[in-house]
């Protein structure tokens, strides 16, 4: 385990197994007895959570694409300065349920806000906390929606329709070309055991664990 921590993000789409992979990774870190935190975007702080209530409230029709954007970034600049810097700091592994990627192929790409906006409020919001790894479960929003069997109603983001879930869809690959070093792509289609063979194999080539 590397001496300074380590912080590690999980991207993709809607019931794309994401949580199911972090519910793994979780026991995996626990029973290897590592220091670690599991927190999630929006979200991971008292403000941050309470941000997350006001974007993804299923009954809001009037938000603009730039505040979604601006609260998105909001909630990030309290996450990181309270807790992920910190625990980072403090030598723990910080695994992130979505980040800085979320925000790119949401917001830049789906909503049309584009590449340089989004990231020049991230880069205000974020303090160059860019993960030391992300890996970004690709399975495409119509073979993940399948499997879940349709949207959430209450969540205002999977409410957005399928065009847009395919939208955030090409924006993930399109993000994942422009930062190859960073992001490990793993095929979301195959078995449970399957990815995760793949969520390991990437951290241990990273000297995470
Ligand atoms: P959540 O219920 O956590 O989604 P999931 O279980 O699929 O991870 O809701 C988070 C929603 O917010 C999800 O639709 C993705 C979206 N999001 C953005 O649009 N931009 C962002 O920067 C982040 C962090 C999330």
């Amino acid at each position: 385990m590397p001496d300074k921590g380590a912080f590690i993000t999980l991207e993709g789409c809607e019931g794309s197994g994401k949580s199911t992979q972090l519910g793994k990774l979780k026991e995996y870190l626990e029973k290897g007895g590592y220091e670690f935190s599991v927190t999630r975007e929006p979200g991971g702080t008292e403000i941050s959570e309470r941000v997350r209530e006001i974007i993804l409230d299923g009954n809001e029709t009037r938000m603009t694409a730039e505040t979604e954007a601006l609260l998105f970034a909001a909630a990030r600049a309290q996450h990181v300065s309270e807790k992920i810097l910190p625990e980072k700091a403090a030598g723990k592994i910080v695994v992130c349920d979505r980040y800085i990627d979320s925000s790119f192929a949401y917001q830049a790409y789906a909503r049309g806000l584009g590449y340089e906006f989004i990231s020049g409020i991230n880069v205000f919001a974020m303090e160059n906390c860019m993960p030391d790894l992300t890996l970004f479960f690709d399975v495409s929003p119509d073979e993940a929606f399948a499997r879940k069997g349709g949207a959430d109603k209450d969540d205002r983001m999977e409410q957005s329709g399928i065009g847009f879930h395919r939208k955030v869809y090409k924006g993930y690959l399109a993000v994942a070309e422009l930062f190859k070093e960073r992001i490990v792509k793993i095929d979301a289609t195959r078995t449970v055991d399957e990815i995760f063979a793949d969520v390991v194999a990437a951290l241990k080539e990273r000297n995470i664990i």
